[in-house]
């Protein structure tokens, strides 16, 4: 199958290889899934799990991208709860090879049904900011109808989806971000915009939980911005302030049927967009990685048109 692979942990995105590598087999509960869409987060080749498997050993050459969409073309042993010939979206495990191939193995409790009247770009699109989002306001964050909400990043990839979720669920949500990010966010439906660079984050009014995406400075400022009881929760990192009487809530997205389900469900009843930015094939994929006017946003590869 073909593949792209990243073998040295110094080069970054210049060391991806467009190959040739053998079809993945299937292992007990997996499943083989014919990659139609997939994806890469931003900074995955900083993770150490992009290089060694569970107990720290080499796995290079690993194949990076944790989002997908796709086709099941064999269940492994015992597998349940999925056929072949299922349209599937889901989340890889990270420390196991990803979407950017043709082929992949992946747990079957990774996956979701993708309905058909979804596509395989937008599937892809929806896993990871979505799950990251449904996670950090819904489980981590309790979020609740009338509460008030700051999104960091509210027009980027996750960011754009934690604004949209918010508000459907009844929340009041200001998002942040740069100066040009103001009328994107307001799309996605924040109901107020505060850009960092020219506004005072402090002057905004007392919120019930903040989901950030930055960490750094932002984050600790936006510590004093929460009502006593409230949470923050970020995916950047553990911030290193414990201030008193706020939850302070770091984690890392997992794969979960149910929640993709539900986000799937939003999706099609026009309650929810993908935030894509561009669509390049598996043969395009490294050239546009590595292009100088590569556009910010996710990137979705079609690697089966
Ligand atoms: N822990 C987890 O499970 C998990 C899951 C998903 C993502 N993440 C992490 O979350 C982070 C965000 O991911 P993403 O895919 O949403 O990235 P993204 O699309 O780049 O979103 C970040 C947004 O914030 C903006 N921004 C960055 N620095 C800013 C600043 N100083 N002031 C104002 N705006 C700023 C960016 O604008 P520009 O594009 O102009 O810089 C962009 O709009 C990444 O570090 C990613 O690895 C973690």
């Amino acid at each position: 199958m073909k593949a792209i692979v990243v073998t040295d942990q110094d080069a970054g995105l210049a060391g991806m290889k467009l190959v040739e590598l053998p079809e993945p087999p299937a292992a007990i509960n997996d499943v083989i899934v014919q990659v139609y869409a997939g994806s890469i987060t931003g900074d995955e080749l900083s993770w150490p799990s992009t290089w060694t498997d569970r107990a720290d050993r080499d796995r290079t050459p690993s194949i990076p991208g944790h989002e997908m969409a796709g086709v099941v073309t064999v269940l492994g042993y015992g597998t349940t709860g999925l056929s072949v010939g299922q349209r599937v979206f889901g989340l890889q495990d990270w420390y196991r090879n990803g979407s950017l191939a043709e082929y992949v193995s992946i747990e079957a409790r990774n996956l979701a049904p993708l309905p058909d009247d979804i596509d395989f770009n937008d599937g892809s699109a929806l896993v990871m900011p979505g799950l990251t989002a449904w996670q950090g306001l819904f489980l981590h964050g309790r979020l609740q109808s009338g509460q008030r909400v700051l999104v960091h990043g509210a027009a980027g990839i996750v960011g754009s989806m934690a604004v949209q979720l918010a508000r459907e669920a009844g929340a009041y949500v200001i998002g942040t971000g740069r100066a040009a990010h103001r009328e994107a966010a307001l799309r996605f439906g924040a109901n107020e915009f505060v850009d960092l660079d020219n506004d005072t984050l402090e002057d905004i009014d007392q919120v019930d939980l903040v989901f950030d995406v930055l960490g750094g400075d932002i984050a600790m400022r936006s510590l004093g911005v929460i009502r006593a009881g409230g949470t923050f929760v970020t995916v950047a990192g553990p911030i290193e302030a414990q201030p008193a009487g706020v939850l302070t809530i770091d984690f890392v997205v997992e794969a979960d049927r149910a929640q993709l389900s539900e986000i799937a469900r939003r999706f099609r009843e026009g309650r929810l967009r993908a935030n894509i930015s561009n669509i390049v094939t598996l043969d395009d994929a490294v050239a546009e990685y590595n292009s100088t006017n590569r556009v910010k946003g996710k990137t979705i590869v079609r690697v089966r048109p």
